[in-house]
């Protein structure tokens, strides 16, 4: 216990203790006066604040803030610096409305297009959402504000959240879902971490002693307080024991069923201490760290939603170049779709920002044009659900069809993006599919303006549309930002956090999703978005990293620092990016590494590093990325550790996961070794890979009247199904002369 803290516990009766321990109200901590210790308030996030008007029990209204672009975007930009700025902004918003601690970023893994939630999410991808977790928690807290890892962990869908258990295997658990918590923790040191609603294999993941305390800080480092999710707490006593540090919001029950379970000798007094000296010593710092007199500059922040949204979008498609469109060319513009003037520019739920600004596409784009275009807009479709009038939607083509270009804005609709619901499907509503269909057939400069939080289906209009652009749920920056990318004033430089598979069947996660019985099991295990796609080797619409610019790059002279390395050293890559276009721009270079033979399954590729360039055009760019051991490692659950195989590994750089323009293969020389474990039905071919087990393997055969070398076919057939066999049956086959003790004794020689 810090020794100052421990003064103050020392002084605390039972009762403070256990009050401190949930929440005052919604959305603050309860101060104790006669200890000096504040209120210490909490606001949600996670793309700007959002503080509620007042302390009460309110759930509407929040002070106005800047609307940043929601986490799938964020991640879409790819740009580490970018990120940390806007978890700056968001920071100084904090500290002028007195919020010490943010409820963001959210990482949770977007395991399938459905989730309601993946809006507020970055990727399916640990690595990329690792490091733009830990990059917004730098920017938040380099204000003296703490940030809130959430929703750790496994808490993947919408359906049934507060009463399903995620049952994940340990490696999966590891390598996926817990990893970018893993990241964000030893690159950030978060001051906070919200646990999630639902159970993890079976235990609540507020209650998870393995989870919160022995995983998260003996193994991450974690040293900040964990908070519950709201009402995610069904036994507080247990809760604290686990390593609970506050639960939110207040709930008038709780402090007495702790102080009954510290009576009764079910929790240990101790225990309470050790939960409150991490929750204090946040209160204290961020109350330290309170600035009183902050001015925040809203048109600064504005301007910075702006270049995040730009640096955000996707530029999926565009054939022939008929973008960027040069607006001395176009006479007239038909704007459709309601998107354009009532933009979705961020989800539904806990998360939703109070704009400070309200701008849309259509107001931005008439700007920008002037009174020399024309420009024609129609709704076409209503906001919600799938309605829309077919003598609208007739007007709409004949529209498009006398303009010279028609921008068509669709997407999905509020509400299929909404905290507390996953989408029924992966498609758009049938009002914005026929707008795009029948206008693309009358309009060959068609765009196609995508507004949606999460992957969609494309497959079925892709082909009549020459440009897409995903704009996603891009904050109050995004009218501007698509002005802007649309008329060439930016130059598209984001890519997918996530895979657009052709199909919804497609997601390895569909026949696992969203379980039955409160029981969702994930099945497909380590094999999540990409890692499911190009080891299947399944088309997809577009690929996870994709994302075109109006200009092009090119990659060349890939070297390495050493071909053959051992797990101790680090591997130093380097290559070249070249614009080769007459535009500047940026390109997300990326790396993923492939293990060529390996023990367990391992997906073809797994990202590994990536950085955002910016060159100018004819400009040409050193990149380098380094690698250690942990790059080239997968969990063993057996052993219980992160384990890197001896052997081949083929680095892989591109431009996205299946466009890949460079690769190295390296050899690493691993220091750990595979720990035997021999039993009695340990296949024969297993013993093989012991010397003693070899000899032995080589007895038997000749008992058999074979050998391992000969290449006769029959024994080639006896060989094989000899070698199938466990090795219990050399006691059944030894006609006595071999007894299973012996066999047990000669098995723990193997594995000494
Ligand atoms: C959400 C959290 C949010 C909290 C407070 C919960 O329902 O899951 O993400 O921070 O409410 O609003």
């Amino acid at each position: 216990m810090t020794p100052e803290i421990g003064k103050i516990i020392d002084k605390m009766s039972l009762a403070d203790k256990a009050k401190l321990l949930s929440g005052r109200d919604i959305w603050s901590t309860h101060p104790l006066e006669n200890h000096n210790i504040p209120a210490m308030y909490v606001a949600d996030g996670p793309h700007g604040l959002r503080k509620m008007d007042s302390d009460v029990a309110e759930l509407h209204g929040s002070v106005p803030a800047t609307c940043f672009p929601t986490a799938s975007a964020l991640s879409a930009t790819w740009n580490i610096d970018l990120i940390q700025e806007v978890g700056a902004a968001i920071g100084k918003e904090c500290q002028a409305n007195n919020v010490q601690i943010l409820l963001g970023p959210g990482l949770n893994i977007k395991r399938t297009p459905l989730n309601g939630r993946n809006f507020e999410y970055y990727s399916e991808d640990p690595h990329l959402s690792g490091k733009m977790a830990a990059a917004f928690v730098n920017g938040v807290q380099s204000e003296g504000v703490g940030a809130c890892l959430k929703h750790f962990v496994a808490n993947n869908q919408e359906h049934e959240r507060m009463m399903n258990s995620s049952n994940v295997d340990e490696r999966t658990l590891r390598e996926i879902y817990l990893k970018g918590f893993e990241i964000a923790i030893k690159e950030s040191n978060p001051w906070s971490l919200m646990c999630a609603y639902n159970k993890l294999n079976g235990v609540w993941a507020a209650e998870n002693q393995w989870l919160l305390t022995e995983v998260l800080r003996g193994e991450f480092g974690f040293n900040g307080f964990v908070v519950s999710d709201w009402g995610a707490v069904n036994h507080p006593n247990r809760a604290v024991q686990a390593g609970l540090n506050l639960e939110m919001p207040d709930n008038a029950f709780s402090p007495d069923i702790i102080v009954n379970a510290v009576k009764s000798g079910d929790l240990e007094e101790e225990r309470l201490d050790t939960v409150l000296t991490d929750l204090l010593k946040i209160i204290l710092k961020t109350n330290e760290l309170k600035k009183t007199k902050i001015q925040v500059d809203l048109n600064e922040h504005h301007k910075l939603a702006v270049r995040t949204a730009e640096e955000s979008m996707v530029l999926l498609k565009n054939e022939n170049d008929l973008l960027p469109l040069n607006h001395k060319h176009i006479k007239s513009v038909a704007i459709l779709g309601r998107f354009a003037k009532q933009a979705r520019i961020q989800g539904g739920g806990s998360s939703n920002v109070n704009p400070f600004i309200k701008e849309n596409a259509l107001a931005c784009i008439q700007a920008m044009l002037g009174e020399d275009t024309e420009v024609h807009y129609l709704p076409v479709y209503e906001p919600l659900g799938d309605k829309y009038d077919t003598s609208d939607l007739a007007q709409a083509v004949a529209m498009a069809k006398k303009a010279d270009v028609a921008l068509v804005f669709i997407g999905l609709p509020d509400d299929f993006e909404v905290e507390g619901l996953d989408r029924e499907h992966m498609d758009i509503p049938e009002s914005h599919k026929a707008l795009i269909r029948e206008v693309a057939q009358v309009q060959p400069n068609t765009v196609a303006i995508l507004s949606n939080g999460a992957a969609i289906e494309i497959e079925e209009w892709e082909r009549d549309v020459p440009a897409i652009l995903e704009s996603w749920l891009a904050g109050q920056g995004s009218g501007l930002a698509v002005t802007n990318i649309l008329f060439g004033k930016a130059n598209p430089s984001g890519k997918l956090g996530e895979s657009f598979p052709l199909r919804l069947q497609h997601n390895p996660a569909h026949l696992n999703f969203p379980g039955f019985n409160r029981e969702v099991t994930y099945h497909e295990g380590i094999f999540v978005g990409y890692r499911y796609y190009d080891t299947k080797s399944i088309e997809v619409m577009y690929p996870f990293g994709h994302g075109l610019s109006y200009t092009t790059f090119e990659y060349s002279n890939i070297l390495v620092d050493k071909k053959e390395l051992t797990d101790k050293d680090t591997l130093k890559v380097r290559f070249r990016v070249k614009n080769t276009g007459k535009l500047a721009g940026a390109e997300v270079a990326q790396l993923y590494v492939r293990d060529v033979v390996s023990t367990f399954p391992r997906p073809v590729k797994e990202l590994k590093a990536f950085k955002k360039v910016y060159l100018e055009a004819g400009e040409e760019q050193l990149v380098e990325f380094e690698l250690t051991k942990t790059d080239f490692s997968y969990y063993d659950d057996r052993q219980s550790c992160w384990f890197a195989e001896s052997g081949e590994f083929q680095l892989l750089i591109g431009s996205s996961s299946r466009d890949i323009r460079l690769h190295e293969m390296i050899l690493l020389e691993s220091s750990q070794q595979r720990i035997p474990h021999f039993d009695r039905y340990s296949p024969m071919r297993d013993l093989l890979n012991h010397p003693a087990g070899q000899a032995f393997v080589k007895n038997i055969l000749k008992s058999f009247g074979t050998s391992m070398e000969s290449d006769k076919p029959e024994d080639i057939q006896a060989r094989a199904i000899f070698l199938s066999l466990p090795a219990v049956k050399a006691v059944n086959f030894s006609h006595g002369a071999f007894s299973l003790d012996m066999l047990d004794s000669f098995l723990a020689t193997l594995n000494e």
